[in-house]
């Protein structure tokens, strides 16, 4: 096995270091539970999310390992997010709601993902790690939990505790051990 890689954010200047730790891991501690006051902490920081009108588009389904859910959701992963998700603590499935009682919400997505971000930053703070798949089948979830319009999952997020790589296939395991990569600010800006 190659010695773990040093996953930390590559930044030019210093930027907080919860979001420089910050790293998407498909390797998994075995046998860790969330605690019910780690997922109220996740959920809290998901609620208070700024989002348009403050409409809140944004509702999650929580399965923790071992629950019935938990497989039911696992059921409905792409076959190559399954066997690493599987060792996850929780599955936790997002779900926007494209419309309320007053019409439609045409930034539901947009709220969605950063309720998921909040959520995200509140694990790294619990020391607990996340992964966000877009590698499901939105059709089946939302049939299996009888979701209707107009609920729709949007991702699932595999949470825990960060594991070692090495338990994982090398096609899993390898990129998981490399340098993160982003494209560089210069290329994000966009010249007038
Ligand atoms: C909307 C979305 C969908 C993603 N889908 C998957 C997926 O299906 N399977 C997977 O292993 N990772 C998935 N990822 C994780 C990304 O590959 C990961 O965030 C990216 O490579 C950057 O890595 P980092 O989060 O460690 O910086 C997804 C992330 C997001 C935000």
């Amino acid at each position: 096995m190659n010695a773990p890689t040093d996953r930390h954010a590559q930044t030019a200047v210093p930027i907080h270091p919860l979001l420089a730790a910050r790293a998407s891991t498909r390797a998994f501690a075995p046998d860790v539970d969330l605690t019910d006051a780690q997922v109220t902490a996740l959920l809290e920081a998901a609620r208070w999310s700024p989002s348009a009108g403050n409409t809140q588009p944004w509702r999650f389904l929580l399965a923790k390992r071992e629950t019935g859910e938990f497989k039911r959701v696992l059921d409905c992963l792409d076959p190559g997010n399954r066997d690493w998700a599987s060792h996850a603590s929780a599955l936790l499935v997002g779900v926007r709601t494209d419309a309320n009682a007053k019409g439609p919400l045409p930034h539901a997505a947009y709220d969605l993902g950063q309720a998921m971000a909040h959520l995200t930053f509140q694990a790294a703070a619990e020391g607990l790690t996340v992964r966000q798949m877009g590698g499901f089948d939105a059709a089946a979830l939302a049939a299996e939990f009888e979701l209707a319009a107009p609920l729709v999952p949007t991702t699932v997020m595999a949470i825990g505790v960060a594991g070692d790589p090495s338990y994982l296939h090398e096609s899993v395991a390898g990129p998981d051990r490399n340098p993160r990569v982003r494209l560089p600010i210069d290329e994000l800006l966009i010249q007038p």
